[in-house]
């Protein structure tokens, strides 16, 4: 049994899906029972130059995803607001399932998108658009079960630290070291997103409504860069043992929320501080658990096409092969579903 899935966008993180999708699919067949086909691939430029062989199907035109019955899965991997916002919601509307790596979008229209997908009994998943390849929303979803988790944060944006671990152990100007975050596809198409902490916002916007079941409005939470750090202010924090990170944090309290995002100092004994280059780590507090840290590659075409591929994985789980390939009615974390594969 074969899924047809409709991937939109073939740069850093198109990239690293395909590539996954294409080597892993026979070992995601043995493990789902469904076989992953790449069917059609949405791109702005079909002249550029590609990393993987993709003859026959790349496409300029979305409709020939959107409006394809056959399939069933959407990969959205463009990025900003539009026009991955009418496509994602065109998917959902139409009964596929949608995958995104799209913090932007999950963190200003998710609570619509959200109910649109459990309207329409299909999925909608992100766990690409938090930590890179760290597993944390479906970490959370496990952990809240039994816990009461009263804080979540720490270091959220790979560029930011890879420029920050850069200028303070190899010498790198703050222009140089965001040049190579570009070159290694770790940054935004428009970097200002990460140096002056959107991207760290939009995340934590995503794991404050994992965590605590709330919708944070965006501006309502404090945001600081890093565009204004120099390479003296990391000399002397490092002179008075600290390390600068940029630090994103959300902490319930008995009357509401408080969260912000800014450059902090950590004390060098603290694991922040070791958590280096395009590296995440991000804090739970819980009444059970107590604490945990999850560190991992926060951005870059593998890590983050294995946490789409994570979020495949899921989806592709819930067909009931025996049943004759109907889906199980098995509960889920956004919303329910039914049917639409078959
Ligand atoms: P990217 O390298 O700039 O790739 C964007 C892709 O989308 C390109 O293939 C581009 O086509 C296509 N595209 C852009 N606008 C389009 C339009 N209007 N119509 C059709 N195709 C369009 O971006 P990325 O780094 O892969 O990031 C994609 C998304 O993943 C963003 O939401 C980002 O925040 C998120 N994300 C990125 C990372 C990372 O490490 N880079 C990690 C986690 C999440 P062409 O190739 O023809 O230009
Ligand atoms: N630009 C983002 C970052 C990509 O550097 O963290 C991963 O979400």
């Amino acid at each position: 049994m074969t899924v047809k899935i409709g991937l939109l966008g073939l740069g850093t993180v198109g990239t690293g899906v395909y590539k996954l999708i294409t080597s892993r699919g026979g070992h995601i067949k043995e493990s789902t029972g469904v076989y992953p086909e790449i069917k059609k691939i949405l791109v702005k430029n079909l002249n550029k130059p590609r990393k993987v062989k993709v003859e026959g199907l790349l496409t300029q035109n979305a409709e020939e995803i959107l409006k394809d019955k056959e399939i069933k899965i959407v990969i959205e991997a463009i990025g900003g607001i539009y026009p991955a916002y009418e496509y994602v919601k065109e998917a959902l509307l139409s009964g596929k399932h949608v995958i995104t790596a799209n913090k932007e979008l999950i963190a200003q229209y998710g609570e619509e998108l959200n109910e649109i997908a459990e309207k329409n009994r299909v999925f909608l998943k992100c766990e690409a658009s938090v930590g890179g390849a760290i597993p944390i929303l479906h970490q959370i979803d496990r952990l809240k079960i039994t816990d009461e988790i009263d804080f979540v944060g720490g270091i959220v944006n790979g560029t930011t630290n890879y420029i920050l671990t850069k200028m303070t152990t190899e010498g790198r100007s703050y222009e140089e070291a965001l040049k190579e975050a570009q070159q290694l596809g770790y940054a935004e198409a428009n970097p200002d997103y990460d140096v002056k902490g959107f991207d760290a916002l939009y995340k934590l916007v995503i794991l404050m409504r994992e965590v605590f079941n709330i919708n944070v409005p965006i501006n309502s939470i404090p945001r600081k860069g890093i565009d204004e750090i120099t390479t003296q202010d990391l000399n002397y924090s490092n002179k008075w043992g600290y390390k600068i990170k940029l630090f994103a944090w959300g902490k319930k309290v008995k009357d509401g929320i408080f969260a912000g995002v800014e450059p902090v100092l950590v004390e060098e004994n603290n694991i922040l501080s070791r958590v280096n280059d395009v590296n995440n780590a991000i804090i739970l507090r819980g009444d059970s658990f107590g604490e945990y840290v999850f560190v991992g590659k926060g951005a870059g075409e593998l890590p983050t096409g294995d946490a789409v591929v994570a979020d495949l994985i899921d989806i592709l789980l819930n067909y009931d092969i025996k049943d004759n390939l109907r889906i199980n009615l098995l509960p889920i974390r956004q919303g329910s579903f039914t049917d639409t594969f078959y």
